[in-house]
């Protein structure tokens, strides 16, 4: 390894607040978990128990961290495991029996939240407690225990968050009545309920409405955020002109926003050349557009990058809204304002940064896409995962259950949304901070460069992943169970993490050399890092090829 490296840590920023968190608290026994997983049934959100986070972690049961290692250490871990879940929105969070010791990672993960703390009668408990053969602070052959710690932690039950008796209720209807309380904190009619992210933008923000049916709120949502809009041009990828163009038009018609015939776009890449912009400068034109107008940008990120260089272009610049329908195009290209088209055989090489006035991203509309095209995107949201989301990256990596993710598309997108616009919130301009997102990518480029483009993009990042983790570890800035971590959790949602047999390693060492983000000479590298990355210079190309060889 060469020896003179320099690294910047790059924190990850506070993420902006999506769906409120249900957390449960409450003493052992209460049947925290078991409600909760009703719960979050019912609400469609995913569910995780703490201290069965603590135990993947640890490796070893909660009794076991008690008896090997002593309170004091299964208390650090509950801390970090409630400090790492307080990052997730949309979540039903069963927190550990102490968890209300730990004031303030608690309190972040009550920030916000609809707290339900659950009790039950304390004979109910002994005899709960003693059916499970008991608890680690709560042995069978102690009967005082219990009404002990129930006198120590009262008063911050009491303090958590509204009451919930379960002594005579049963598991279902606690579920219940802890929908109809998350339901009334969030004012949300149903499960499904598109979510709305706001993302903070030079001195402004825009929202990103993520979810099923979310483009049915396309037109009220605009007339909200600017209201008087005079007439929407529609832009639209060739591939989804038949199916999701209909929806767009219709619903701006309703909404009393005029539009006329949509525009198609060739599907994907070949859109991004200036020939297409200057055809739709020219079609701007004739439909009347102006700055009281909008361009409604509908398709993958190639469509919503050519459609918003015209945009920003067009008149000095008109407001645009992005409606992705690729995975990548929701968690990624739909927001940040950087929009651009290639020239010269050179990706993104003219461009401009425009954002949007609205994003919509409606999970609905992936189920179309390839299987390839959409784990491309799943790639780029296990890349927001490493970088700023612990407890993200555990979920998504969840238990495999067949064709099926761990966990819902909804749910992905809306975190890797709250990542990315933390990102662009902190680095609008893109100075720095906001390099953390080529996480994995000098690799992926090189890759994709090497490969001739026959490796997507998608699963040349997810190879870099991998690779980044393990070069982070051999320059001393990432843990190293995290290659395993981001490897298994690759493979788990159908990702390669290795480069493709054959692949040259003269072309791939070239690739490196000449990466476009190289300085003086040598490639700079972004590195997963606690708490956020690390941006590493001074490698040389031979470093890195040699974090793909070992694949
Ligand atoms: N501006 C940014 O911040 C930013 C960020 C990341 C990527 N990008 C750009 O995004 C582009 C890649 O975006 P992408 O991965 O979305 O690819 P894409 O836009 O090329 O779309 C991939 C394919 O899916 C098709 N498609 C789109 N929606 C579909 C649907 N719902 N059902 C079936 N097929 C559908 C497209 O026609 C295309 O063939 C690149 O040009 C990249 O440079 C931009």
């Amino acid at each position: 390894m060469t020896p003179a490296l320099t690294r910047t840590f790059l924190p990850a920023p506070p993420l902006p607040p999506g769906r409120p968190r249900l957390v449960l608290a409450g003493f052992m026994g209460t049947g925290k978990t078991e409600a909760g997983r009703r719960a979050a049934a019912l609400l469609g959100l995913p569910f995780v128990d703490a201290d069965e986070v603590a135990v993947r972690r640890a490796g070893r049961s909660v009794d076991e961290i008690f008896e090997r290692k002593g309170e004091a250490a299964f208390r650090r871990l509950e801390e970090q495991v409630l400090a790492d879940l307080a990052q997730l929105s949309g979540v039903v969070i069963a927190t550990g029996g102490g968890a209300v010791l730990h004031t303030e990672a608690f309190a972040a993960v009550c920030d916000g939240a609809e707290v339900a703390v659950l009790t039950a009668a304390p004979e109910v408990l002994a005899e709960r407690i003693g059916r499970s053969g008991g608890r680690p602070l709560v042995g069978t052959d102690d009967p005082g225990a219990i009404a002990r710690l129930l006198q120590q932690r009262g008063a911050l039950y009491a303090a958590a968050g509204g009451l919930l008796d379960t002594t005579t209720r049963p598991p279902d209807e606690v579920a219940a009545a802890l929908v109809a309380r998350y339901r009334r904190r969030t004012g949300e009619p149903a499960a499904g309920t598109p979510a709305r992210i706001e993302v903070a933008s030079g001195g402004g923000s825009y929202p990103v409405l993520v979810g099923a049916g979310a483009i049915e709120l396309l037109a009220a949502e605009l007339a909200r955020v600017r209201p008087g809009i005079g007439r929407a041009v529609v832009v639209v990828d060739e591939q989804v002109e038949s199916t999701v163009g209909p929806r767009v038009t219709e619903v701006l018609r309703a909404g009393g926003i005029e539009t006329r015939a949509r525009y198609p776009l060739p599907a994907g890449e070949a859109a991004k050349s200036l020939s297409c912009v200057a055809d739709l400068w020219t079609w701007f034109r004739a439909e009347g557009l102006d700055r009281t107008g909008v361009v409604v940008a509908v398709g993958g990120g190639a469509t919503l990058d050519v459609a918003g260089f015209a945009a920003a272009t067009y008149a000095r610049g008109v407001p645009l809204v992005n409606v992705a329908t690729t995975l990548l195009a929701c968690v990624d290209a739909s927001l940040g304002g950087k929009v651009a088209i290639d020239h010269d055989d050179v990706k993104n090489l003219v461009g401009s940064f425009h954002d949007p006035t609205l994003v919509v991203a409606d999970t609905s509309v992936l189920t179309s896409l390839p299987g390839r095209v959409f784990r491309a995107g799943l790639a780029e949201c296990v890349k927001a995962a490493v970088l700023a989301s612990r407890g993200m990256l555990e979920l998504v990596a969840g238990p495999p259950c067949g064709d099926e993710l761990p966990v819902r598309v909804d749910w992905i997108v809306e975190q890797s949304v709250r990542i990315k616009a933390a990102y662009v919130a902190a680095d609008p301009e893109d100075r720095l901070l906001r390099q953390s997102l080529n996480l994995g990518h000098t690799f992926a480029h090189a890759i994709e460069a090497a490969s001739d483009y026959a490796v997507p993009h998608g699963e040349a990042v997810a190879v870099g992943l991998v690779a980044a983790a393990r070069l982070g570890v051999e320059v001393g800035s990432t843990t190293p169970d995290l290659p395993g971590s981001v490897q298994g959790t690759l493979e788990r949602l159908g990702l390669p993490v290795r480069p493709p047999a054959g692949l040259s390693p003269e072309r791939v060492r070239t690739a490196v050399a000449g990466d476009k983000k190289r300085r003086a000479g040598r490639p700079v590298l972004i590195v997963p890092a606690a708490g956020g990355a690390e941006l590493v210079e001074g490698l040389t190309a031979e470093d890195v090829l040699g974090k793909l060889r070992t694949g």
